[in-house]
């Protein structure tokens, strides 16, 4: 494989006395989008945190761009941080304020670049997920649930990240919405970042952009392959998710 973005061994995390990841062991290439699923409450987002340093493992190592995160303090996880864009579950926006603002605010966060070069980087981020202008002062109220996830990405692409994850992209779109939010992400593959990780209950989505597929079941990935592998899997746990949780 090419050289690692992510790379985790082993990481186990428990809350209070419910084991929910059991040894997850994955390793993801530059360059490859790897897509994890399971059902509700197996543990997808704790894996996303976990990996971006929000959360820190009871064992096992993650190394991030090489750099073992879990032994970082506070202030060196924020310089991996910096490097990583986050599409976190339902989108996320801050209400009060406007898209502008709310695709602006990593790079007011993390660097600090000039006024102009910040609107540009805005404006650039925007087209990229198919927003024209006219969505700048909008505030998150006033768009659909596409739009929103479309601003989403556009703030997690702000700090030019070299890896993307995203929880739950097209959770909450109907099927033409979540169509699109597929084919944007796997547009952006091939330009801005072509990295990632993305979690999600949708099959569909896993066929337009997964080079690999993780399912997630008891704490543990139960496969990890190519979308074809997975879905001609004998695992019966996995079939079982396949037939009935995922959708
Ligand atoms: N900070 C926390 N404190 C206590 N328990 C937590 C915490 N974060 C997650 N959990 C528990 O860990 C388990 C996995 O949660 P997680 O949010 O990762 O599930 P998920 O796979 O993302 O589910 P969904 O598909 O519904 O988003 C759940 O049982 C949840 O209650
Ligand atoms: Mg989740």
């Amino acid at each position: 494989m090419a050289q690692a973005i992510v790379e985790t061994i082993d990481v186990r995390k428990n809350f209070d006395l419910v084991e929910v990841l059991r040894g997850v062991s994955f390793a993801l290439g530059k360059g490859e989008t790897l897509v994890v699923m399971g059902g509700s409450g197996s543990g997808k987002t704790v894996l996303l945190r976990l990996v971006a340093g929000l959360v820190r493992p009871d064992a096992g190592q993650i190394r991030v761009f090489g750099r073992a995160i879990e032994l970082l303090s506070e202030e060196e996880l924020l310089t991996v941080r910096r490097r990583m864009g986050f599409v976190f579950q339902g989108a996320a926006l801050f209400d009060s304020l406007s898209v502008y603002e709310n695709v602006a605010y990593p790079l007011r966060e993390h660097t600090s670049l000039p006024e102009p070069e910040i609107r540009q980087r805005v404006v650039r981020n925007l087209s990229l997920v198919g927003l024209g202008s006219e969505a700048l002062e909008l505030l998150p109220a006033e768009l659909s649930g596409g739009m929103r996830k479309r601003v989403g990405i556009a703030r997690a692409l702000s700090v030019d990240p070299e890896v993307l994850l995203f929880d739950e992209p097209t959770g909450g779109l109907d099927p033409t919405n979540s169509k699109l939010v597929g084919e944007l992400i796997r547009e952006l593959r091939g330009g801005v970042c072509d990295t990632a990780i993305v979690v999600t209950h949708d099959l569909e989505l896993a066929k337009t952009v997964a080079d690999r597929v993780a399912v997630l079941i008891d704490g543990r990935f139960a496969t990890i392959g190519s979308v074809d592998a997975v879905l001609e899997t004998t695992d019966s746990a996995v079939q079982a998710f396949l037939a009935g949780d995922a959708r």
